[in-house]
């Protein structure tokens, strides 16, 4: 591979662009009978459906080419060796190992991890089924009804996300609360729905010194210690982290603290006892399940050709209309309710990943990066922000998903959804041309010159591009495979950048001039001389305006 290799693939792509810009991909599927039987790919019963795409095979060549070029086969495999592939911060990113269930040994720094990772979940489930059965109760003896994780970033998003989707799986009649932001507002809000004698706190945090969750979690100790005395807070507290020396300066018991380790990034923390919170809802079972799909669809990426392969055709999808496309966003519409905070944790998982201006080797990127990933559940987003991506002037590629069977609701709500995930692609590849509007209209009673005016207004330009991921239903093993899938997909885009996706250098500056203006916000007196105009500015107008 070298740099003038991806130069050329990159270049081929770009003549390739403007050689099919004028077709359309509802030609494609009139040209080709078995358009979509290949342009899909299957894993059991989820269905990657990449059809209705701007691409044709000779589209895929040039992808598949660039990934060879961009040593992606040699990224993937250095990812599975637990090399120290995160090499800004000198660590491995082995979140497969999180979700191994099959006895294969995965090493890292030469050491066979998972002796540890098998120690770590069994005493996670563990805990989890003494909590579920009432073995393990508050300080008064009441059995615990309500567990509250306080965390942030993927300390938060991944536990909540996949706790709301795998909702109707949690059969113990225990409730979880997520609360992460500094806003006082979001742990008063959770304090006034629980019991403390019935309440379980789980600190969520990989550093153990995050701001807002060291400050939410002195808050709640606070509070337990005044509802129920400073002795309960042994029976009241657990924690999740990589710092087991500051976490036991916080007090909490050693029996109650669960580990994990610095070669598991945050925003990939989910499958470790960062989903302690999810296994403590959806039981010991449940949990391993969700494992499982995530480990399959590690085997997968692992092991399947490039061009059969899910995570890289999405990742070669997204470099096509990031890169040669020049598209700014990428939305994610599931048309499943429960998966309502999937979009803000793919959020994290793909811009934090792949939000980077510089290749591993320091030097600027040539290319743009990282997409704005965004998304809200269908139908809902139909009525909301659809408008734009059938009619606004970027196109915005999607992906939808949608289960075959509803887990538990009524077939006709679920047959209703379907519908209307598959005529929004449907709409958005198909669009209606000028005169197709014109010849509807004169089927009305209007005027020439009101068809004229209104005209264009129905005009639907279509040939907006979308995959859709179609599975049986939403378990908790599927729910693992999506999430796998995603992080294998921002992996691939990764790996063709040359970027590394596994740290996250870009949120310390702010972290940094919040320490610096925490005493000067709360000090009235204190001086900002030393700040900009307009921050300081801001500063004398909050006192001002606080005191009347
Ligand atoms: O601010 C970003 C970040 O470092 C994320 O990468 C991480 O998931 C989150 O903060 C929370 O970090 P911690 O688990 O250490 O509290």
């Amino acid at each position: 591979m070298t740099a003038a290799q991806i130069a050329a693939a990159y270049s081929a792509l770009e003549a390739h662009r403007i050689e099919i810009s004028q077709r359309r991909i509802m030609d494609f599927f009139t040209e080709d009978s078995a358009r979509f039987q290949r342009f899909q790919v299957q894993l059991d019963d989820l269905l990657f459906d990449y059809s209705k795409h701007m691409i044709n095979d000779a589209t895929l060549a040039h992808l598949l080419h660039l990934a060879r070029v961009s040593g992606l086969e040699e990224a993937r495999a250095n990812l599975f060796s637990g090399a120290r592939i995160n090499s800004t911060e000198g660590r491995a990113a082995m979140h497969m190992a999180l979700r191994n269930l099959t006895g294969r040994a995965f090493m890292v720094e030469g050491r066979n991890v998972m002796p540890d990772v098998l120690a770590a979940r069994r005493k996670m489930l563990d805990f989890v089924a003494s909590v579920r059965d009432g073995t393990i109760v508050g300080s008064s003896g009441a059995m615990f009804s309500d567990v509250v994780n306080i965390g942030i970033g993927g300390s938060d998003l991944g536990p909540a996300m996949a706790a709301r989707a795998l909702s109707t799986f949690g059969n113990a009649g225990i409730r979880t609360h997520f609360v992460s932001n500094v806003d006082s507002a979001d742990l008063s809000e959770t304090l006034s729905q629980i019991d403390p004698a019935q309440t379980l706190f789980i600190i969520s945090s990989k550093t153990f010194t995050t701001q807002e969750t060291m400050t939410n979690a002195r808050t709640a100790r606070r509070f337990m210690a005044q509802a129920l005395g400073e002795n309960s807070i042994g029976d009241h507290f657990v924690a999740v982290s990589t710092r087991l020396d500051l976490v036991q300066d916080f007090g909490i018991r050693a029996d109650r603290i669960f580990g994990f380790w610095d070669w598991v990034g945050g925003r990939y923390s989910l499958w470790s006892s960062i989903g302690l919170a999810l296994a403590i809802a959806i039981g010991p079972r449940h949990f391993e399940e969700f494992l499982q799909g995530g480990q399959e669809m590690d085997d997968h990426f692992e092991s399947a050709p490039l061009q059969d392969n899910i995570p890289v055709l999405m990742g070669l999808l997204a470099i096509w209309y990031r890169n040669i496309w020049n598209y700014p966003a990428h939305a994610v519409i599931p048309y499943d309710h429960r998966l309502a905070r999937f979009p803000a944790y793919l959020q994290q998982l793909d811009m934090e990943s792949n939000g980077k201006s510089v290749t591993r080797e320091g030097t600027k990127v040539h290319v743009a990066t990282a997409p704005v990933i965004w998304g809200e559940p269908g139908t809902n987003g139909q009525h909301a922000f659809f408008q734009m991506l059938h009619q606004g002037t970027s196109i915005i590629p999607v992906d939808f998903l949608i289960a075959a069977k509803p887990v538990m609701a009524d077939d006709h709500h679920h047959d209703l959804l379907i519908a209307n995930c598959l005529a929004q692609s449907e709409a958005l590849m198909r669009g209606r041309s000028l005169d197709e509007v014109k010849t509807l209209l004169v089927k009305t009673n209007m005027t020439e010159q009101e068809i004229e005016a209104l005209a264009p207004h129905k005009t639907f330009e279509g040939n907006r591009p979308s995959s859709t991921i179609l599975y049986r239903r939403l378990d908790p093993r599927t729910l693992g495979r999506l999430v796998a899938l995603y992080e294998h997909r921002t992996f691939v885009q990764a790996a063709i950048w040359n970027i590394n996706p596994f740290d996250q250098w870009g949120v310390e500056l702010g972290k940094e001039l919040c320490n610096r203006l925490a005493p000067i916000v709360a000090d009235e007196l204190a001086t900002t001389q030393d700040l900009d105009g307009s921050t300081a500015g801001l500063i004398a107008w909050r006192r001002q305006i606080a005191r009347s």
